[in-house]
């Protein structure tokens, strides 16, 4: 892939925001914009129709993804932390307890801690240095006024693997509702929202599901009352005051990114195609290579898991001697590979691993990277890190 200045770029920042998409998804996108380019769901004409299909279309797609029955209680929205929001605010009220693990990113971190200052209760179970959760610590968590346990299914800072099946179990014995963030796993991992007790699941259309960004959604268990956090127009009962409460459209105001979800659409449709499976077993294959490599440099320290079984394709480290954001500037300017710097919206994250105070270079590989990739990247890596004065 030709970058700026004709270098060639290794792209490994998918944890950010996959890319490239498949082509399926620039078509989608750039078909809905020339050739049918309507509102959906307003008015009655052959293309408000159209448009409605196709957003129809990318709902029950990701219903079937997810094992969810009924396609309507997925919500789109602009992104997962919009999702993560009204889940959170939609529900909770003063006196209520949550429990979060102490990987959480900025989007579940921020809104409760809004939310502490009304009155809400949050416990953080900390997890261990390698960004792992011991089950038993969300057991003790829980108390008679928790309502709900809030959890990332994946790490974007570690990649570690959260036993969400098994928690989602305790959510269910304890009476508590279960939220998960599959930001990072949504595409990546099988999520199956009865097997794993899911009451709300917050996704991205960017990241694994290989769609354009400004998509994202929450599925919200039939029978969950959840406030909307925005009303406005749906096209639907045009002539009541009170937004209506059926899904949907109750959380569904204004014009949505149609032609963003087409594109979703197209990326969902690539990956059922693919089959998530392969996609994980690509991934895993990468992500073991790089562990495998940077683990031989010497100078270098990584963080998480270090098992590509127990963590998605996220790879974080650091360079002896060097700030982790030179060797970000190093590894682009010098190699043209592209990773993320810095704390990734996750400080919790990061005083887990201990890393809050100089942050990690994060590499993370996506379906479309190739083993060529990633031994261009080790190589790299190794330059840099014989060339540093540490
Ligand atoms: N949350 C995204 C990341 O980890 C943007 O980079």
């Amino acid at each position: 892939m030709k970058g700026l200045f004709s270098m060639d770029i290794t792209y490994l920042d998918n944890a950010a925001t996959s890319w490239p998409k498949p082509e399926c998804v620039y078509r989608a996108v750039d078909r809905f914009n020339r050739e049918i380019g309507a509102n959906p769901g307003r008015g009655s004409h052959r293309k408000t129709i159209e448009a409605g299909m196709l957003v129809l279309e990318t709902r029950e797609m990701l219903a079937g993804l997810f094992n969810v029955k009924d396609s309507s209680r997925i919500v789109f929205m602009p992104n997962v932390t919009y999702a993560l929001n009204l889940a959170l605010k939609g529900i909770l009220n003063p006196g209520d307890h949550v429990v979060i693990s102490s990987m959480e990113h900025n989007a579940v971190a921020r809104p409760l801690h809004a939310l502490e200052q009304t009155g809400v209760e949050v416990s953080v179970v900390q997890c261990a240095p390698d960004g792992s959760l011991d089950l038993r610590d969300v057991e003790l968590a829980v108390k008679a006024n928790t309502r709900m346990i809030c959890m990332l299914h994946a790490s974007n800072l570690t990649g570690t693997i959260m036993p969400v099946e098994e928690v989602g179990r305790i959510a269910k014995e304890r009476g508590a509702l279960f939220l998960v963030d599959a930001a990072q796993t949504a595409g990546v991992l099988p999520i199956d929202v009865e097997a794993q007790h899911i009451d709300l699941l917050a996704f991205t259309g960017h990241k694994g599901l290989l769609g354009p960004q400004g998509t994202g959604g929450l599925y919200i268990r039939p029978g969950l009352e959840v406030r909307p956090l925005v009303e406005g127009g749906t096209g639907s009962l045009s002539e009541e005051l009170s937004q209506p409460d059926f899904l949907p459209d109750r959380f569904e105001s204004g014009t949505p990114n149609t032609p963003g979800l087409a594109g979703l659409g197209a990326g969902v449709r690539y990956l059922l195609e693919v089959g998530i499976e392969k996609v994980r077993r690509h991934e895993q294959e990468l992500t073991e290579l790089l562990l495998c490599g940077l683990k031989e440099i010497k100078g270098v320290t990584l963080y998480g898991p270090c098992d590509s079984r127990r963590q998605t394709a996220v790879v974080s480290l650091n360079v002896a001697g060097l700030d982790c954001g030179e060797l970000c500037f190093m590894l682009d300017r010098n190699y043209g590979i592209i990773s993320r710097s810095g704390l990734h919206c996750s400080p919790l994250a990061h005083r887990t691993i201990g890393t809050i105070k100089k942050g990690t270079c994060r590499l993370s590989p996506g379906f479309f990277n190739t083993p060529e990739d990633i031994e261009k990247t080790v190589r790299a890596v190794a330059e840099i890190a014989r060339e540093s004065k540490w």
